[in-house]
C-alpha cells in the first residue's frame, strides 16, 4: 500500500463513518487494485460486505458513501459499479503532481520507514573447510538483497555470517593437520606467536576429505580428533585453538573471495563465538522444567513433531556426552541477539531443508519466554538449486559446483557473447570496457535469475537462460537502464537543475501507464519489507522496462515540441532512475554503455 492508497482508504473510511455513524469508524474499506483498468484504478468493496448488517441494498451503501467522500483532490468523481463497488480513478493532474514532486528525489519517493528498529540478517553462513555450494550462494544473494533493502528503508541492519566453525569436525581437521604438517611450528609457547610460517594448506575440501577418510576408517585417529574437540572446545589449549584459527583463516579467505566478486558486506559471528553462552542455555533451560533426560541427553519435546514412529520428538540440548549441537548455539545466538543486540526482527536466510530446524528452536525459545512480545523471528526459506536434469545441480563429473567455477563460468559465456555482439555491429571496445561490462553483466546474470525466482520454489541454473538478452534476465534489464539513460542523455538537459516550470505532463495513454508504475515503486518496496521476496522487486522493474518500452514506441521524444519534449525526457530519467535504484536494491550494478 503506498501513500495515495494509505490517503484514500483514510477518506474511504471517514465517509463511512460519516454516512453510518461513529461505530463504523475503522471498518475496513476494502480498497483494492481495479481488476480491469478501464474502471479506473482502484476499487472499494466494503458496500458489499456491509449489506447484510445495515440491511440495505449494497449499491445504496456505495452511494451513501461516495455521497460523504471528499477525494476531488485526488480522483476523478467516483463511479458506482456492479453490484456496488465504488471505482476510483486517479485525476491526470494528481498523477503529474506527485512525479513532480519524486522527479528529483534521491529516494524516488519512497519514504523511510516511520519505526526504523534493530534487524538482523543471519544469510550466507557457509561452513568452514566444507564446500560453500549453490545453496550457500542462494542465501548471500537473497540475504544480501533482503539486507539493501531493510538498510534502504533506513533500518539500523546487523548482516550476520553464522559461519560453521564449530562442530566436531574440527577435532579431525585439527588433527590431520598437526599429522600432515610434524613441523608445524604452533608449538611455540611465547604467546601470540603460534602461528609459524605460511602453512598453505591448499584445497581446503581435498584436506577435509582426507582427514574425513582416516577418521572413519582410523580408530587410533578418531580417538586423538575427540581429545582435539575437547581441548578445542574447552579453550583451554592455545596449540589446538592456535590450529583451529589457522583452518579457518584458510577458509576465510576462500569465502572473501567469492563476497568480494559479489560484492557483499557480512559481519562474522561464527557459532563459536557463542560458546561461552551455551552452558546458560541449558541451565536457563533447565529452570523452566522444559528440559528431560533422554538416554542421557537433555532434551526439550515439541509440539506438532513427530518420528516415523509416530512417537513425540524431542530437540536435543545437550549430548549424552555433554557436548552441545547447532541448535543450542541458535538458542544462544537468539539470546545473544535480543539481549544485546537488542534486535526486532531477525530473519534467517537458508534453504527450506532447515525448516523444521527453524520451528523447533524457535518453539522451544518461544516456550521458555525468551522472546518479548516486539522481537519477531522468520525463517526465510528458499527452494534447490537444479541442474537441466530437474536433479541437484553438479557438474557433469557429479561434483559439486564450486563457486568461483560457477562466477567464471558466468563471465566468460558473458564475454564471449559480447565479443561475438561486437564483431556483428562492427564496434571496437577496449580491452578495459570487455572485461568490465563481462564482469558486471555476468555476476549479475547470476544474481538476477536467483532473485527473479519466487524464492521458496526450486529453479533450474541454466547459463543459457540467465544471459539471455530477452526475458526477465539482468542483461536484459541492464540494456534497459543503458537505453533509457542514453535517451535522456541523448536530450542533453540538466535535470538536476531544471527550473520550477519544466513539468511532467501526462498526455497519451501509455504516458500514464508508465507514470502510475513509477508512483508504485514505494508500494513494492513496502511489501518486500514485509513479505521478503525480492521476486517482487524483479517482476516490478521488468514490467517498468515493458512500460516503458510501449511508452518510447508511441511517443516520439526528442522529435517532440516544448514543453513535451522536456516533459518526455524527464519521463526517460525518472524511469532510468527508478531502474538504477532498483537494481542497486538487488546488488546489481549498472552500467552506461554495453
Ligand atoms: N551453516 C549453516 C549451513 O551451512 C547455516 C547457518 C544458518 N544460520 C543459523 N543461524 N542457523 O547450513
Amino acid at each position: 500500500m503506498n501513500a495515495t492508497q494509505e490517503q484514500l482508504k483514510q477518506k474511504l473510511a471517514q465517509a463511512l463513518a460519516a454516512a453510518f455513524g461513529a461505530e463504523y469508524t475503522g471498518v475496513d474499506p476494502i480498497l483494492v487494485t481495479a481488476s480491469n483498468p478501464k474502471f479506473g484504478d482502484f476499487q472499494a468493496n466494503v458496500a458489499l460486505s456491509l449489506s447484510k448488517k445495515l440491511g440495505m441494498q449494497p449499491r445504496a451503501i456505495a452511494s451513501a458513501i461516495v455521497e460523504k467522500l471528499d477525494i476531488s483532490d485526488i480522483c476523478e468523481p467516483p463511479e458506482i459499479a456492479g453490484p456496488g463497488f465504488i471505482n476510483l480513478k486517479l485525476q491526470t493532474s494528481y498523477l503529474e503532481a506527485q512525479l513532480n514532486a519524486i522527479k528529483t528525489d534521491s529516494r524516488l519517493g519512497v519514504p523511510k520507514a516511520k519505526n526504523p528498529q534493530k534487524e538482523i540478517v543471519d544469510f550466507s553462513s557457509p561452513n568452514i573447510a566444507k564446500e560453500m555450494h549453490v545453496g550457500h550462494l542462494r542465501s548471500t544473494i537473497i540475504g544480501d538483497c533482503i539486507a539493501r533493502i531493510l538498510e534502504f528503508r533506513g533500518h539500523d541492519v546487523l548482516r550476520l555470517n553464522h559461519v560453521g566453525d564449530w562442530g566436531t569436525q574440527f577435532g579431525m581437521l585439527i588433527t590431520h593437520l598437526v599429522d600432515t604438517y610434524p613441523d608445524i611450528g604452533l608449538m611455540e609457547t611465547s604467546l601470540g606467536n603460534y602461528l609459524h610460517g605460511d602453512i598453505n594448506i591448499g584445497d581446503l575440501v581435498e584436506f577435509y576429505r582426507e582427514a574425513k577418510k582416516k577418521f572413519d576408517n582410523d580408530e587410533e585417529f578418531r580417538e586423538r580428533s575427540r581429545q582435539a574437540v575437547v581441548s578445542l572446545q574447552s579453550e583451554k589449549e592455545p596449540f589446538t585453538t592456535a590450529a583451529w584459527n589457522l583452518i579457518c583463516q584458510a577458509s576465510r579467505k576462500e569465502f572473501q573471495e567469492i563476497y568480494d566478486r559479489l560484492d557483499i558486506k557480512l559481519i562474522e559471528r561464527g557459532e563459536s563465538f557463542y560458546n561461552p553462552y551455551l552452558p546458560a542455555v541449558v541451565e536457563d533451560l533447565e529452570k523452566t522444567g522444559l528440559v528431560e533426560e533422554n538416554q542421557g541427553a537433555k532434551c526439550v519435546f515439541l509440539d506438532g513433531f513427530t518420528n516415523r514412529e509416530g512417537e513425540p520428538l524431542p530437540l536435543i540440548v545437550q549430548k549424552s556426552d555433554g557436548g552441545y549441537n547447532y541448535a543450542t548455539t541458535d538458542l544462544a545466538a537468539l539470546r545473544y541477539r535480543i539481549q544485546e543486540d537488542q534486535a526486532k526482527r531477525i530473519i534467517y536466510v537458508t534453504d527450506a531443508g532447515q525448516a523444521n530446524h527453524f520451528a523447533q528452536f524457535m518453539q522451544v525459545a518461544k516456550k521458555a519466554n525468551w522472546i518479548p512480545d516486539d522481537v519477531e523471528l522468520v525463517h526465510v526459506p528458499f527452494g534447490l538449486v537444479l541442474g537441466d536434469d530437474g536433479k541437484k545441480f553438479k557438474t557433469r563429473s557429479g561434483d559439486t559446483v564450486r563457486l568461483r567455477d560457477l562466477l567464471d563460468e558466468a563471465v566468460s559465456r558473458t564475454r564471449a557473447d559480447l565479443e561475438a555482439r561486437l564483431t556483428e555491429e562492427g564496434r571496437e571496445e577496449t580491452e578495459e570496457f570487455i572485461n568490465n561490462v563481462a564482469d558486471v553483466v555476468g555476476i549479475s546474470a547470476v544474481k538476477y535469475a536467483d532473485l527473479s525466482q519466487n524464492r521458496t520454489s526450486n529453479y533450474v541454473f541454466s547459463y543459457d537462460k540467465m544471459l539471455a538478452l530477452k526475458g526477465n534476465t539482468a542483461p536484459y534489464m541492464l540494456y534497459a537502464y543503458v537505453r533509457t539513460q542514453g535517451i535522456s542523455r541523448e536530450g542533453n538537459i540538466d535535470f538536476e537543475n531544471l527550473g520550477t516550470d519544466a513539468k511532467i505532463i501526462l498526455k497519451e495513454e501509455t504516458e500514464l501507464t508508465l507514470a502510475k508504475h513509477l508512483l508504485q515503486l514505494d508500494e513494492v518496496i513496502n511489501e518486500v519489507e514485509q513479505d521478503l521476496l525480492p521476486n517482487r522487486l524483479c517482476d516490478y522493474l521488468y514490467n517498468l522496462s515493458d512500460k516503458f518500452n510501449k511508452f518510447y514506441e508511441n511517443c516520439p521524444v526528442l522529435k517532440s515540441e516544448e514543453p513535451i519534449r522536456t516533459s518526455r525526457l524527464m519521463l526517460c530519467d525518472l524511469t532510468a532512475k527508478t531502474l538504477k535504484l532498483g537494481l542497486d536494491l538487488l546488488g546489481i550494478k549498472v552500467l552506461e554503455r554495453m
